[in-house]
């Protein structure tokens, strides 16, 4: 996957087994300033690895004792590269080597475990503690390795098993049975830094300067001299850093459209417009609010909202794209997590993951070539990217925002006025979480112009007004999502002002509902 020239050589390849940490192993080693990326177990594992430096094996939701359990692909060992087996990927290099696996009685080891490290025995724990010391760890297993293969030393041992972690110095393999990539386990980052930097001797340039220039490099290639490039610009982040490099890279080239749905944030599509004055007329502002808005007349139930905003969207777009006429290239934002959530090549984490909502098959209708310069970047190094090529930094810090926009913040049927009441209140929240220095600290918030009217009192009268929800989330992935613990003062004055500023509104409501049950967004 993801072959392009962008790609340096000599990072590390995480082999996935569908773990739902995989990712974050990937992020991990980027941290540490090297490259990573994730290829399934089923995929081309050979291919992956050439010019790698090192492979991890993740962990995965299989017992390895099962019949029909992924197995060791055969490159891995082939390869000759340093390996690092997580959990289910240390239980298979234990078992391919010679050793012996067995389950584990009742419980197994999941959560918060306490390992003790060993006497050093070249492994990826040396140093970090003294032998006999104690480690908090993070596990997750049902089986473990009963009988280390030859050459092999257990390095730390546990409570729910012997060989919770083992090291064959000479031949450059390692096992850790628990997850150093998780935040809970001590040491972890040390465990894999010396793993990346001191075992595979891994290049540790990834920075955002290296990673502009190479995806200017690989858009280069692929355009050529001559053509334009076309871009939907959406004001999220990942399309706006998406035009910057893309600008950077063919200078004069590249032609954007903003569909203005009316449906985005408060001063979303000005902000965008002032970020990328600069390309003039390359930018298209297409005021499109009265289309959508009559796509949506009348319709309240969620998917046939979001069905009749993408229709529209790819209306508005191809009209447009026709319009320009010419271009052969269609840029979009697409970042790692969705190629490698949409790849679905492996017993990967894939499979788990929820389709996106966004608009596909955009470019096949348009018969258009796809140019997906942020494909091997993590939302945070898209981030810091932008940084690098100059965007401002309120337009890089916004909260995610989702592709059919207000609309499904507006339960039920969309009107003009309940779409202005969401606007204006998120508006507030996101000030407000702003000045208290919360804006950063949690992954996403907004405003929900509820369709319920309740009794207040303002002024010298009782009103009959509208309800808000207010929501903030923490999350890593949104896959699994808490309600932000925001201070009560920080809420009240929120509740305050929106009542006050916003029109037709006389109550406000906190969402304290995780994700499950509930998911971020409303609809
Ligand atoms: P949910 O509501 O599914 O949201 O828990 C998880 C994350 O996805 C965003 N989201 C979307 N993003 N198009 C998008 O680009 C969509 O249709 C869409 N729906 C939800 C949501 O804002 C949250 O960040």
């Amino acid at each position: 996957m993801a072959g392009e020239a962008a790609a340096p050589a000599a990072g590390i390849c995480v082999v996935d087994f569908g773990s739902q940490y995989t990712l974050l192993i990937a992020r991990r080693l980027r941290e540490l300033g090297v490259y990573s990326e994730v290829v399934g177990c089923a995929g081309d594992v050979a291919g992956a690895l050439a010019g790698r430096a090192g492979v991890i094996l993740s962990g995965g939701p299989a017992s390895a004792l099962a019949p029909g359990a992924p197995g060791l692909p055969p490159a891995v060992l082939a390869s000759g590269l340093p390996v690092l087996g997580i959990c289910y990927g240390m239980q298979l290099l234990a078992r391919e080597l010679g050793g012996e696996l067995e389950a584990c009685d009742s419980a197994g080891g999941y959560g918060r475990a306490e390992i003790e490290v060993a006497a050093a025995g070249g492994g990826l724990l040396d140093g970090l503690a003294a032998a006999g010391a104690k480690l908090a760890v993070w596990t997750s297993h049902g089986d473990r390795v009963a009988r280390l293969p030859d050459g092999f030393a257990a390095t730390a041992a546990g409570p729910s098993a012997p060989v919770m972690a083992m090291a064959d110095p000479k031949r450059r393999l390692h096992g850790l049975q628990f997850h150093p990539e998780v935040a809970h386990t001590e040491q972890g980052m040390r465990m894999l830094e010396r793993f990346a930097a001191e075992v595979c001797g891994a290049d540790r340039g990834w920075t955002p300067a290296r990673v502009a220039e190479q995806a200017a490099a690989a858009v280069r290639a692929q355009v050529g001299e001559q053509e334009r490039v076309l871009l939907g610009l959406s004001g999220g982040v990942d399309s706006a850093v998406a035009a910057a490099l893309l600008e950077r890279a063919l200078p004069g080239r590249l032609v954007c459209v903003l569909v203005d749905n009316g449906l985005l944030r408060e001063n979303e599509a000005a902000e965008v417009k002032e970020a990328f004055a600069d390309l003039g007329e390359r930018l298209v502002v297409v005021d499109a609010a009265a289309e959508f808005m009559a796509a949506l007349a009348g319709l309240d139930e969620p998917e046939a909202k979001r069905r009749a905003i993408g229709r529209t969207f790819i209306e508005v777009f191809e009209a447009e794209a026709a319009r320009l006429g010419g271009i052969r290239f269609l840029a979009q934002g697409t970042i790692y997590p969705d190629v490698v959530e949409s790849a679905g090549d492996g017993a990967g984490a894939a499979a788990k993951i929820k389709s996106h909502h966004n608009v596909g098959g955009l470019p096949a209708r348009l018969g258009m070539e796809l140019v997906e310069p942020l494909r091997l970047l993590f939302k945070d190094e898209v981030r810091r990217l932008g940084a690098e090529l100059g965007l401002p930094a309120a337009l890089l810090e916004r909260h995610p925002f989702p592709g059919p926009g207000l609309a499904v913040r507006v339960p039920g049927e969309v009107t003009a006025a309940r779409l202005e009441t969401a606007r204006r209140a998120d508006s507030i929240f996101i000030a407000e979480l702003r000045a208290a220095g919360w804006h950063q600290k949690v992954a996403q918030a907004f405003a929900v112009a509820l369709p319920v009217d309740t009794v207040g009192v303002q002024g010298d009268g009782r009103t009959y007004a509208a309800a808000v929800a207010l929501r903030a989330v923490v999350t890593d992935d949104f896959m699994t999502a808490a309600a932000a613990e925001l201070p009560q003062e920080l809420l009240a004055r929120t509740a305050t002002r929106i009542c006050n500023e916003v029109p037709g509104v006389n109550r406000v409501l906190y969402d304290v509902t995780s994700k499950p049950p509930a998911t971020v967004e409303w609809e």
